[in-house]
Order: C-alpha cells, then structure tokens, then sequence
C-alpha cells in the first residue's frame, strides 16, 4: 500500500518493514526464484523478521520466523543445502544464527525450512558451537567447492581466554558438525558480520575471495585476497562505502547474479534509534552488485547498484551535455528537474573550478550537497542541511574519487524519500547516507565554486516501482 502521504520519508525502492525495527540483513539466501531477506527485527529482544522479493524492488513481508528459543536470534547467513547434507530433506534452506543470552554469552545455532521460508524451525540440538563467551557472534555458512564441504565464518569480537579477535574459520561436512580451523585476526578492531565469497577477476581467469566485515559499529570493509580452505590472507582491504549509513552487509547465496550480490543496513548505530520515522525504523540499502577487475596496481573492486534497477526506469526528466558549470551559471536550472526519487547520471570535469557541488532534495532552505573537491580529489555528502534531525558528528561522510585518466569524474546517484546513495567513477567510489527532506525539497541543482567546470553530460530518470 502507498503510505507516502501520511510517511513522507518511507522508501519508494528499498526494503523498510510496515512496522517496527529493523537492523541488519540476515540469511540472504536465492531460492527457487525467490531473493529471501530475513532481518533483525525487535528493537529490545532481536528476532528474524522474513520478507521476500522476485525483483529486488518489491518486498513481500512474511512476519516472524525463526522461533523463540529462549535467546535472541542474532545475525547470521543461509545456504541452500542441495544435497541434503544435514538431513533436513533436499534443497532446504538452512541458516545459521547467534543465541544471544541474557547473560550476554554467545553461541552459533542452526534453524532450517523445507518450504521455502514459510515455516523454519529449530535444530534440536542447538547449540551447534556452544560457548561461553559473550561477543562471538554472525555466523555465515558457505558451500567450498574444492573439498565439497561447508565452511563457515563467524566474528569473536573481543578476544577469547584461548583464541585471538577477529574472523574465525570453521568447516563442516553437514552445517551442524563445526571444526575450528584459524582466525583471520583483526588485530585491536573489532568486527562483525563476515561473510566469504569468491569472485571472478573480469577480464581474466583469476579469482579472488572476498572477505566482507562490518567495523566497530562504523563501516563495512572488504578484504580481498586469498583463501585455501583452511585460512584467509588478506592483499588488500577497501572500504565499502564512505557514507553513514551502510553497515552489516551481507551477499545473497545461491544468487543467479553471481556471490556479489548484496545489501546492508542503511542505518548506523550512534542515532539508529532516532531517526525521525513513525510506524518504522530502518531501511536496507539498494541491493549492489560487487565486481573484481584487474587494474595496474593490482586487483580492484566495483561497485554498482544491482541491474534490477533498470526495471525503476521511467521517464527521462532531462538530458544535458557540454555545459558549463560557473559560479552564476547552474546548468540545471532551466531543466527544472525535480523527484522524490531519482537516478542522475553525470560526467563532470572540474576543469578550473575548485569546488562542483550537486545538489538533490533541494529547495530554498533544505538541500544534501554532493561536493567534489578537486584539488584534494575527494567526493563528500554533505547532509548538513538535508532536512530534520541529524547527529552533529555524522554530517559530512567523504572518501577519495581521483580523476579519471581524461580528467572527468562520473557520479550515478540513487534517490529515495530518506536516502541518497553516491557511486563515483563506475563504482570505484560508493557513498550511502539517511536524509530526511520536506517531501517539497524536491529539486536537483548544479554549482561550481573557484572557477569553470564542465557538465560533460548528465541524465535525470525517475525511479517508480509501479
Ligand atoms: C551488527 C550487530 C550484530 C548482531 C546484531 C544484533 O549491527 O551488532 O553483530 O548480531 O547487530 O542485532
């Protein structure tokens, strides 16, 4: 149902629940032609909540799932079990979560459905990795190929009497038997959220694994690098997306789009429980598509909203090229461009100008700028003056974008009713933050501070899901 009129800021094309909380995504797991999202819901005693989507656009809400176990239900990760190895029955989906105690102790249980996510119920044997511990937690189970075996990341956030922190490795032949294998340590950090994956490098015939985690309540980081079956070893460490708002991402299993497919909580835990919405509070991410590419110093990770999008597409409201951009001179001015939701599409080189500044949600006394600074090549929201509420600490997210080799810049910006997500030079670069705009700051503007730049070409699409 719309019920944009009475909550202006509920997402037209990402996933918020109807009611309640939400924090991260869990059990992302493809189906029999279904994309399943459970997620953390209940503000004071966690659950999975369960909704469900053909086109990663809409979202088919399910309710709760995993039964109460006497714990709350942290996060965790899900695989199709094909070949029935835990004896469930062929093609279940099994997730793995964390029992959180009242004690704050932590342990790794196993919930499973042979409906394809209607009914789940609980392994009887849970706890499948007991402990007595607190802060070990977001279980992610994955299929290893090369031995046919299970392998499963988990987080000990905080060091334990007998294992060091960081992201321990564990396998299985039936996602219920667990053996420790090694820690890929975080060294005084504390992380959250693995998830594993291997990804093809385009263009080649390598491969890489993917370490994705969440740091300490802040950002989500990818590790690229190596992975025997037994331990990960690390090239290089990206992190994910320069914004507020983009934490406890996970990829979806199974996924005919390949294991780089995902999402994350777009929200972050300094004001999560603030933000200015009514009937609900937080909202999943654009799903994204990530991408490994060989470049001159190595490999490189991209990054760009899933091509679901395309199906958003609607009515081109502008199209402009080779203007320019001067302090007096907003190339966008007479094209009067204006949504709620949009995707804009700009090349932009900054030529002499010091400061290029995209503005959306944009009216006379509310506005999220989108600086580029060319000098010190960096790209920043500014969210300043973005509408209601915000936490003085979290106004500008920023993150370096260099010029290309021809001295352009390229920008794709995704905007809904109460976010904006920045993708720089094809995906190099991703920035994600919550606005909450007067649905009237609707307009999208173009300044240069400095000097001359050029507006190469720019195209503003409206993003509907009828
Ligand atoms: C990350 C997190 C997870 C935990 C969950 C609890 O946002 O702290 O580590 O499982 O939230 O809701």
């Amino acid at each position: 149902t719309d019920k944009t009129d009475t909550e202006p800021f509920r997402p037209a094309f990402h996933f918020a629940p109807t009611e309640g909380w939400m924090n991260d995504p869990n059990g992302m797991v493809y189906h029999d032609g279904t994309y399943h999202l459970f997620y953390q819901a209940g503000a004071d005693r966690r659950r999975w909540d369960h909704a469900r989507s053909d086109d990663l656009c809409t979202w088919d809400e399910r309710g709760c799932k995993v039964p109460d176990d006497g714990v709350q239900a942290f996060s965790g990760g899900a695989v199709v079990d094909s070949d029935d190895t835990a004896g469930f029955g062929p093609d279940s989906i099994v997730a793995m979560y964390s029992g959180h105690h009242d004690d704050e102790r932590e342990d790794q249980r196993v919930a499973y459905s042979t409906d394809g996510g209607d009914t789940v119920s609980m392994y009887p044997d849970n706890p499948v990795i007991p402990s007595d511990e607190g802060d070990f937690r977001d279980p992610n189970p994955l299929w290893y190929e090369a031995d046919d075996a299970w392998r499963m990341v988990v987080a000990r956030v905080h060091p334990a009497p007998d294992r060091p922190r960081g992201i321990e490795i564990y396998e299985s032949p039936n996602l219920t038997d667990w053996t420790y294998l090694d820690t890929y340590e975080s060294g005084d950090q504390s992380w959250e959220c693995p998830s594993l994956y291997e990804l093809p490098v385009a263009g080649t015939d390598e491969r890489r694994w993917v370490l994705t985690v969440s740091v300490e309540w802040d950002h989500v980081e990818h590790h690229v690098g190596r992975f025997d079956g037994e331990s990960f070893v690390a090239d290089r460490r990206v992190r994910a997306d320069h914004g507020f708002d983009f934490y406890g991402a996970q990829t979806w299993s199974n996924a005919p789009e390949g294991p780089g497919l995902g999402l994350a909580w777009m929200s972050h835990w300094d004001y999560a429980k603030s933000l200015p919405t009514t009937e609900w509070t937080g909202a999943q991410s654009f799903p994204r598509e990530l991408a490994l590419t060989r470049t001159d110093d190595g490999v490189a990770l991209r990054q760009s909203p899933a091509p679901a999008l395309e199906s958003l597409r609607g009515t081109t409201l502008a199209t402009v090229s080779d203007e320019s951009i001067t302090p007096d001179h907003d190339p966008l001015a007479a094209e009067g461009v204006a949504g709620l939701t949009l995707e804009l599409r700009a090349t932009v080189d900054p030529g002499s100008a010091r400061q290029v500044t995209l503005g959306v949600r944009d009216s006379a006394d509310q506005r999220t700028e989108i600086v580029y600074d060319a000098p010190g090549e960096r790209l920043a929201v500014d969210r300043s003056e973005s509408g209601a509420f915000f936490h003085d600490d979290h106004t500008v997210a920023e993150g370096p974008l260099p010029l290309r080799a021809d001295g352009t810049i390229t920008l794709q910006v995704l905007v809904d009713r109460s976010s904006v997500e920045v993708f720089g030079n094809g995906g190099c670069y991703a920035n994600t933050n919550l606005v909450f705009p007067d649905p009237a700051s609707d307009g999208v503007s173009l300044s240069a501070t400095g000097g001359e730049a050029t507006l190469v070409s720019f195209e503003a699409v409206e993003l509907s899901v009828d």
